[in-house]
């Protein structure tokens, strides 16, 4: 059996926020931000706008594209750190309802900025049970928890959401393989208070803002992508120069930069559109696929890996076979669940 992504979507929320409008009440620059980012702007939510709201809206388009209908999916999941509501209800339970999707089952994925990486991978496994399509969303409003007053850390982010809706068949291609790693002995390099942790320690209602060392990150997240992209390939028999597209975690241009001089890799394969979103944490990976989709620079039978890596910290890839519309399983097919492999 395969799992082919059938359709994309993204939503990035009307209003924009330059480097310049950020320098007019912080101690920095455009020219600092951009140096050491790659960042001009970002998309920041409006007040009634909620992570589950813009996830609906790329869920939308992303159904659309696949041809598929609410009352078709099996299965919701919604990769985010912000969720709607602090520990339930789930936001992929909102958007199931909103969507009117009452087949399907929901529940969220929270692995930070690896966390469509990871919902990917896991509706890729509950798919060799129930085959039916899937819908997988990353979302984050970032604007919500970054602490406004740290200019070593909210220049970076953004809020968004994308989503893919999954379909599985028998025709080659899709989702090929995955790498899914952690290493909690880093999670006070990037975390944010306001858990059951804090509840037994400390006064509950005080405001949480995320915490980050940002260059240890930085140094973290080079190391990882070199390491996921290379057990990637490795693992395929493949090489770098087989791949048609890298997507990133759109984090800062200097890590992917430093990535490819790690690697002596071209940049050119590697996709970035963080110069106009910033950070949008799980919507980074999803936000540029489907730009990438919409404006045809991804081919039928191109090779594609997307490596994301964030705070637990969590870090993962996987390899993908992109057919399109040419993935969509025919109607009444028998799927086979065995012989996972690319040309099976
Ligand atoms: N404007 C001006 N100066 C600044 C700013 C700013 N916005 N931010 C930091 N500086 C200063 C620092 O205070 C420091 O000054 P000092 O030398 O006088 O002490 C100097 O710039 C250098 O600071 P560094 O932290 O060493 O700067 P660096 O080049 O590492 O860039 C950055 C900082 C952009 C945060 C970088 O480290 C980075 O991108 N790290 C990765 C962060 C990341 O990707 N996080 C998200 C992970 S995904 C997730 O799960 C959410």
């Amino acid at each position: 059996m395969f799992v082919h992504i059938t359709g994309t979507g993204s939503y990035l929320p009307e209003h924009v926020v330059t480097n310049d409008e950020l320098a007019a009440k912080l101690d920095t620059s455009n020219e600092w931000i951009y140096s050491h980012t790659g960042i001009c702007s970002r998309h920041i939510a409006a007040n009634d706008e909620y992570t589950s709201t813009i996830s609906v809206k790329a869920a939308r388009l992303a159904l659309a594209a696949a041809g598929v209908t609410p009352d078709q999916l099996g299965m919701i999941i919604v990769a985010t750190s912000t969720p709607d509501y602090h520990s339930f209800p789930s936001t992929a339970c909102l958007v199931q309802h909103e969507l009117g999707a009452k087949k399907a089952g929901a529940f969220d994925i929270q692995a930070a900025c690896t966390g469509f990486i990871y919902a990917l991978e896991v509706a890729r496994g509950m798919m060799m049970v129930n085959p039916a399509p899937t819908l997988v969303i990353g979302a984050d409003l970032m604007s919500r928890i970054v602490d406004w007053n740290d200019r070593n850390s909210c220049i970076l982010f953004g809020d968004a959401a994308g989503a893919v809706v999954l379909e599985a068949g028998n025709i080659p291609g899709g989702i090929w393989h995955s790498i899914l790693k952690a290493d909690g002995s880093g999670s006070k390099l990037l975390y944010r208070e306001g858990g059951s942790r804090q509840l037994a320690e400390g006064p509950w209602m005080k405001q949480n803002t995320l915490e980050m060392q940002g260059r240890q990150v930085f140094n973290f997240a080079v190391k990882v992508f070199d390491e996921v992209l290379t057990g990637l390939l490795n693992h395929v028999g493949y090489t770098f120069a087989d791949l048609a597209w890298v997507v990133p975690h759109q984090a800062n241009a200097r890590i992917v930069e430093a990535v490819a001089r790690r690697m002596s890799v071209p940049l050119d394969k590697f996709f970035m559109n963080m110069e106009t979103t910033g950070n949008t944490s799980a919507a980074s990976i999803p936000v540029a696929f489907d730009q990438m989709v919409r404006t045809e620079r991804i081919k039928e039978d191109d090779l594609v890996a997307m490596v994301g890596f964030g705070a637990g910290l969590t870090y993962g890839g996987l390899l993908m076979r992109w057919r399109g519309k040419a993935g969509k399983p025919k109607p009444a097919q028998t799927i086979s669940t065995t012989g996972v492999s690319e040309n099976a």
